[in-house]
C-alpha cells in the first residue's frame, strides 16, 4: 500500500475517534494535509475556527502567514506535510489540555511513522514542548536543531505569535531560511 493510501486509512480511523470530549464539539476533524512522501513536516498546536470549519490545517490568518514564509524561502506548501498535535478544535481556541494531547499524540505518531520525514519543524511552544522537550523555551531555543530518533527537529515561533508581535518576524524569516537550506540539502543528498 502507498503512503497516501496508508494515511487515508489512518485518517478514517481517526474520524471515529472519541478519545476525548473534543470529538463531540468539533465541526470537522483536521487530520493533516500535504505530501504523504514529504521529507519535511510541520506540526502546529490545534485547529482554530477556520480549520475546524474546513477540515484543513493552517488555513486561517496564521496559516496564511505561514504560507507567506514558505513562499519567501522557496518551499512549496504542497511538497510538505502539515499537521497539528490535536486533530480537533479546543473550544474558544484555548490551549490543548495535557490529557487531550496524551490521547491525540497517537494519531500524530501514526502520521509520522507513515510519512517518515527527515525533518520535523514544530510551529510554536506547545508543539515543541510535546515533541522536542517538556521545558522547551521558544524565545531562547527557536531555530536550534535537535536530533530525536530518526528526525532532525527544530521549532519556530507559531505564526499566531507573529501576528501578535511583529518584532519576532525577523527571527522567523532567519529560522525559515535555515530550514529551507537544510531541506534542499536533504533533497540533493537523496537524489544523488
Ligand atoms: N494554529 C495551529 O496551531 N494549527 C492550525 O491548524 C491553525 C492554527
Amino acid at each position: 500500500m502507498s503512503k497516501e493510501e496508508l494515511l487515508a486509512r489512518a485518517k478514517e480511523t481517526c474520524e471515529g475517534c472519541q478519545g476525548c470530549p473534543l470529538g463531540k464539539t468539533r465541526t470537522n476533524l483536521v487530520y493533516g494535509v500535504g505530501n504523504a512522501e514529504a521529507r519535511l513536516m510541520f506540526v502546529g498546536e490545534a485547529p482554530g475556527e477556520r480549520e475546524d470549519a474546513t477540515g484543513i490545517p493552517f488555513v486561517g490568518a496564521a496559516g496564511q502567514l505561514l504560507d507567506r514564509y514558505l513562499m519567501a524561502v522557496g518551499i512549496p506548501r504542497e511538497d510538505v506535510y502539515i499537521a497539528n498535535i490535536l486533530k480537533c478544535r479546543p473550544p474558544h481556541n484555548r490551549d490543548p489540555l495535557p490529557e487531550e494531547e496524551d490521547v491525540c499524540i497517537a494519531h500524530l505518531r501514526t502520521q509520522v511513522k507513515i510519512i517518515a520525514p527527515r525533518m520535523i519543524v514544530c510551529l510554536g511552544r506547545i508543539s515543541a514542548m510535546r515533541l522536542i522537550k517538556p521545558d522547551f523555551r521558544i524565545t531562547r531555543e527557536h531555530g536550534i536543531w535537535f536530533r530525536r530518533g530518526n528526525f532532525d527537529m527544530c521549532a519556530v515561533y507559531h505564526p499566531s505569535a507573529l501576528l501578535r508581535d511583529a518584532s519576532k518576524k525577523e527571527d522567523m524569516l532567519e529560522d525559515m531560511k535555515v530550514i529551507a537550506e537544510r531541506y534542499r540539502a536533504y533533497l540533493t543528498e537523496e537524489n544523488n
